[in-house]
């Protein structure tokens, strides 16, 4: 029989968390959201209503149906809040300690039946599964930012993730409006695999003066149909984000071509993240402005 995911808990409400947490309520799921405090959360509300009402603005959602989105949300800062959840979704920064402590709690907390998923973008799921009593009902649901905007998931299942699991969750993300893809435990899984070498090549091209950052990004824009160029793009990724993923895939790999770019380290300790943090490879008013500089 297949599962019904109707409680989804979401751990972690960052950019990812919130968009995830949109998407399921503004398709009927209830919602419990968890992060570590009240600053955090409320980081996350406004991630959510930033977002909503932009839809609503654009036409895309009628202001009743954004309130009934925001109310199948309830927020905690303990994950004791997901007992009750048939699916939690976890998507806490990229580090592995981090994520085995959540599901090592998560085991405890929840049913023996609730399937648990991250939305890890390079961090090996058989790893983060051997942390629970469950390893067969662990999957990766990785999506993609702008979570509203895109379509796909990748849906990760290891060696030991049961069949049935996989079948719902794929099922789950049809129902959700979004496009599945499945795929065995590797780094990078197959887009970031794929987009983070080109990203990385653009880093160096730039970096050795090769073009300018406006020729590189209008190049593969204009002369490619990208909707954003590279460097455009490793700032709406974020730069430290960009560069966790490309160390894991070349320390998996020991491709060169996964070997993260000099300049993208001496950025990040420079505090240059990308939009979040304001500037990146272009200077930006807020996450959402065009660019600035
Ligand atoms: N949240 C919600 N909606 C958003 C949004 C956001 N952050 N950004 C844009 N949108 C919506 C807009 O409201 C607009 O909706 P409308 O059609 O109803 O008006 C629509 O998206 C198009 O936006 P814009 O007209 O402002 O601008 P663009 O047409 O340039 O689209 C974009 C913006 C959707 C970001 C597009 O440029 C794009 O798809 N870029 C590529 C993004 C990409 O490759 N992401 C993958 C990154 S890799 C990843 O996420 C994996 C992870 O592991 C790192």
């Amino acid at each position: 029989m297949t599962r019904q995911f109707n409680t989804v808990g979401i751990v972690g409400l960052g950019t990812m968390g919130a968009g995830i947490a949109e998407v399921l309520a503004r398709t009927g799921v209830t919602v419990v959201a968890v992060d570590v405090d009240e600053t955090a959360l409320d980081r996350g509300r406004g991630h959510l209503t930033h977002s909503t009402d932009r839809a609503v603005a654009g036409g895309k959602l009628s202001s009743a149906d954004r309130d009934a989105t925001l109310a199948r949300i309830s927020y905690a800062t303990s994950l004791d809040a997901l007992a009750g959840a048939d699916l939690v979704i976890e998507a806490v920064p990229e580090r592995i300690e981090l994520k085995a402590e959540v599901f090592a709690e998560l085991d405890r907390i929840c049913g023996p039946d609730t399937v648990f998923a991250s939305n890890t973008s390079s961090l090996s799921i058989t790893e983060i599964g051997v942390h629970t009593g469950r390893p067969g009902k662990v999957v990766g649901m990785h999506f993609f930012n702008p979570t509203p905007v895109l379509k796909l998931v990748e849906v990760i299942r290891t060696v030991v993730t049961e069949p049935d699991v996989v079948t719902d969750v794929v099922a789950f993300v049809e129902g959700l409006g979004k496009t599945p893809v499945v795929i065995g435990d590797r780094a990078g899984f197959i887009a970031n695999a794929l987009l983070f070498g080109y990203l990385n090549h653009a880093v160096r091209m730039y970096e050795s003066r090769y073009a300018t950052r406006e020729d590189l990004d209008a190049a593969m824009r204009y002369g490619c149909g990208y909707p954003m160029g590279p460097l455009a793009l490793l700032d709406l990724i974020g730069l430290d984000t960009a560069y966790e993923i490309l160390d894991t895939m070349y320390h998996q790999s020991r491709n060169r071509l996964h070997a993260p770019a000099p300049l993208l380290k001496q950025m990040i300790t420079a505090g240059l993240l990308g939009r979040k943090s304001g500037r990146g490879f272009y200077t930006y008013d807020g996450p959402d402005s065009p660019v600035v500089v």
